[in-house]
This record gives structure tokens, C-alpha cells and sequence, in this order.
């Protein structure tokens, strides 16, 4: 059965917080980052750090792809989008960056099966060597309303198919995330369903637009942004982008995706960006960029129509945009 769990994220707490208290509390956030940076210890040092001695440090910067940036927004604060994170396994609220210091990300390793000719195994650092990493300035929307630019660096989630070869029935790849409760505090919370899981097509994993992340901000990936693997698609609310990836499975039926299994009325499998079709308790026609306080339109597929629109056609009246 499928249960019905107010979600921490489902409305940015701007608004649902008067004004005034949301600034104050921003402010705060900014101050408190500030004397961090002055102690030495904060945003500018232990939070924005990938895995100390990162053995991949050398690959970042990676070249920047001219096709995917710079954009028509500018590229968010890295101490706003690194000290605002939504990963549920340390908690369910935005400020879980120092809780995620805790993950360690190596060893890493990443299983690659199912319906594919070449299952494998891959520690992580093997992994990112193989691949051609490259930097790329996406936007991001969260279904909640928030939104942020950031530079990733990493590869096309299709190199991963590739490495293991698909058989002809695959039509999903299922991703996992590490499952933990000693680390990860919020997976004591037992009323969700753990590991995070999410999934696409395989038409949509081989667009080139979906994009497994290694690093950000020309460094190695903090570990609250999902480190050491996690995906970015650009084109679909927030949490189909799943962080500390541990498992690729291909699959020929249909995955049901972490907040699906919660609330599939709200958290549908396709969840791609929107203006016009509002989420059942609120509208999706503006967003609050982060750092702002001010609300921007939202494009529908998050502007990125043009690489994606055509996966949708002859959908046969399912919700593609839910
Ligand atoms: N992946 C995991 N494993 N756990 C999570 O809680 N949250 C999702 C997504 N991936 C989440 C996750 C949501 S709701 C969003 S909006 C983005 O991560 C947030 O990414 P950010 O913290 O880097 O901004």
C-alpha cells in the first residue's frame, strides 16, 4: 500500500514562511557561512570537499562543452547550491551538508547488470578514468519551485550503456543509491522506501542531455551533491536526479521510482518540466532561482525542449509532464 508522507521538500520553505522570517533566516545562513570561512573550517573548506585526497583531483577542471553553456542565467553561488541540498538519506531538510561529510566515497564501487551482455563491476576511479569528462552548465528545477545553474563536470550517462552492452530486450535502466543507516541518519526513517531508486527509457539514457555527474565547480563532486556518481537531467524535476549512484540495472519492466512508490499522484515516473501542468497542490508556472527572492518563469522541459521533446511523441495520453 502506498503511504502518504508530507514531504519536507514539496514546498520551498520561502514559500511556506512569511517573507520576513525566510530573509532573516537566510541572512542568518549567510552569516553563519561567513564565520565559518573566518574559522577556517566552513563552506570554504570541509563542506564544498569531495573525499580528502580525491585520487581523481588531477581530471578538474574539465574541458567546458560549448554546447551546454554558458546560459542565458548565471551560474549560482557555489556556497548557496552547497549548503541547500535535498538528499533524504541525511535528513529531510535543506541543511544536511555537514551530515554528508559522513558518507565515504571510497572505496567506491558501481554494479552495472540486468538485461545487459556485459555485467560488471567498477570501482569508482577506474570508472571516471575511462570516461571522456567534460564540463557542462545545466539548469536545474526543483519540483518544489527552487531552481539553481550549476557547472557539472562528468559524462554521458550513454558511455555506461555502451560499457555493458544492452540486450535488445532492455528498455529502463534502473539506478541505485548506497543504502547505510549507520552513516546515513535519515535512512532510519523507516517509512521510506530504501535505497533511493530512480529510472528512465533507455531512449531517454541515450540522449546525450542525460548526464552522470563526477565533479562540480572544476572539483571533484562535494558529497552533498551526491558524490562520488550521481545524474543530472536537466529536463525533469530535481528528484529524478539521483545522488551517490551504486547500481545500473537495465530492465524490461518499468521501475517505480522512490517518490513514486510514496505518492505516484505527485511524483510521477516521467516528471518532466512544465509551466502549464501544475503539481496537485501548487502551480509550476514560476520558479525562485537560489540567491534570489525574486520568481523567473519556467520553460517547459526546463528549455531544453529542443534536445527532448521529440522522446514524448505518440505518448498515448500518459502524463509525461507528472
Ligand atoms: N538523490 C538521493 N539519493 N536522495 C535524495 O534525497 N533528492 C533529489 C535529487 N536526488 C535526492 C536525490 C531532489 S528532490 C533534488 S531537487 C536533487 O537531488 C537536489 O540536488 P542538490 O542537493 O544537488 O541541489
Amino acid at each position: 500500500m502506498l503511504i502518504k508522507i508530507k514531504q519536507g521538500w514539496e514546498i520551498s520553505e520561502n514559500f511556506v514562511t512569511p517573507e520576513h522570517v525566510f530573509a532573516n533566516r537566510r541572512q542568518f545562513m549567510q552569516g553563519a557561512i561567513g564565520a565559518a570561512i573566518v574559522a577556517g573550517a566552513g563552506v570554504g573548506g570541509a563542506a564544498l570537499a569531495a573525499e580528502p585526497g580525491d585520487p581523481t583531483a588531477d581530471l578538474y577542471p574539465a574541458d567546458a562543452n560549448p554546447a551546454y553553456g554558458p546560459l542565458d542565467r548565471p551560474v549560482t553561488a557555489e556556497k548557496l547550491t552547497s549548503t541547500y541540498n535535498n538528499f533524504y538519506e541525511f535528513a529531510s531538510h535543506k541543511q544536511i551538508w555537514q551530515a554528508a561529510q559522513a558518507l565515504p566515497t571510497r572505496p567506491w564501487e558501481v554494479r552495472i547488470d540486468g538485461l545487459v551482455k556485459k555485467p560488471q563491476t567498477l570501482d569508482i576511479d577506474t570508472l571516471i578514468r575511462k570516461m571522456p569528462l567534460e564540463e557542462r552548465i545545466y539548469r536545474h528545477r526543483c519540483v518544489e519551485r527552487w531552481s539553481m545553474v550549476v557547472p557539472w563536470s562528468g559524462f554521458a550517462l550513454a558511455e555506461i550503456l555502451k560499457l555493458a552492452d544492452p540486450e535488445p530486450e532492455a528498455r529502463y535502466v534502473r539506478m541505485e543509491t548506497f543504502k547505510n543507516a549507520d552513516i546515513a541518519a535519515g535512512q532510519k526513517q523507516f517509512w521510506y522506501p530504501w535505497p533511493y531508486q530512480e529510472a528512465v527509457t533507455i531512449e531517454e539514457a541515450q540522449n546525450d542531455l542525460a548526464f552522470l555527474v563526477t565533479g562540480a565547480y572544476g572539483k571533484p563532486l562535494a558529497k552533498q551533491f551526491g558524490a562520488p556518481l550521481r545524474l543530472a537531467l536537466p529536463w525533469k524535476y530535481g528528484f529524478k536526479s539521483i545522488k551517490s549512484i551504486v547500481r545500473f540495472t537495465l530492465t524490461d519492466k518499468r521501475p517505480v521510482s522512490f517518490w513514486e512508490q510514496i505518492n505516484a499522484d505527485e511524483y510521477g515516473f516521467w516528471a518532466n518540466v512544465n509551466p502549464e501542468v501544475a503539481h496537485p497542490r501548487w502551480s509550476q508556472a514560476v520558479e525562485e532561482p537560489l540567491g534570489t527572492r525574486g520568481t523567473v518563469p519556467t520553460l517547459l522541459y526546463n528549455g531544453y525542449g529542443e534536445q527532448v521533446a521529440s522522446l514524448y511523441k505518440n505518448m498515448n495520453g500518459q502524463n509525461i509532464f507528472m
